[in-house]
């Protein structure tokens, strides 16, 4: 009994950690799509014009990030300490697509996340009031 239960324990462990690995994988050429000609292969962006995905603060704020990228972003907006004042226009992506390019950043370039998004989370965000 016991084994089974931790089988089935162990199963989910990697059933998570696979569907995580391939939403990171759509994620990365969605990233290679849309994203990288502003906030560049290394997520660096240009300091004071377009901020950095790599080790940006603002990534910690999970729901604030889904949400420019389902909707948009207008500054200001301080990210590490740099104030941007820009625009970023929605890029129409659907809520499936929008829940992978995020797990591709938030675990990329050194950035590291507990969490998987997923479509239902995507489509909250749009209740959820900033
Ligand atoms: C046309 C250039 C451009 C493109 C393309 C673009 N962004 Fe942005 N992004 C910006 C700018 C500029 C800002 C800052 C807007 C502001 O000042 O409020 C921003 C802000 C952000 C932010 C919040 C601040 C931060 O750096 O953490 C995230 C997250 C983000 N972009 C992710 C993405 C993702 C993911 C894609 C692709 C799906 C993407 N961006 C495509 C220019 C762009």
């Amino acid at each position: 009994m016991k084994t089974t239960l931790l089988f089935f324990f162990l199963s989910s462990i990697a059933f998570a950690q696979q569907s995580l690995e391939e939403s990171y994988e759509r994620g990365k050429l969605l990233y290679d799509d849309f994203c990288v000609r502003c906030h560049l292969p290394n997520g660096l962006g240009e300091y004071g014009l377009v901020p950095p995905l790599a080790s940006a603060d603002f990534l910690e704020d999970i729901k604030a990030t889904v949400h420019s990228i389902k909707y948009g972003i207008h500054g200001p907006i301080i990210v590490n300490g740099v104030e941007y004042n820009g625009s970023m226009s929605p890029m129409g992506l659907d809520d499936d697509e929008v829940a992978d390019v995020t797990n591709f950043i938030v675990n990329s370039w050194g950035n590291t996340s507990d969490v998987m998004i997923d479509e239902q989370y995507v489509k909250k965000v749009s209740e959820l009031k900033l």
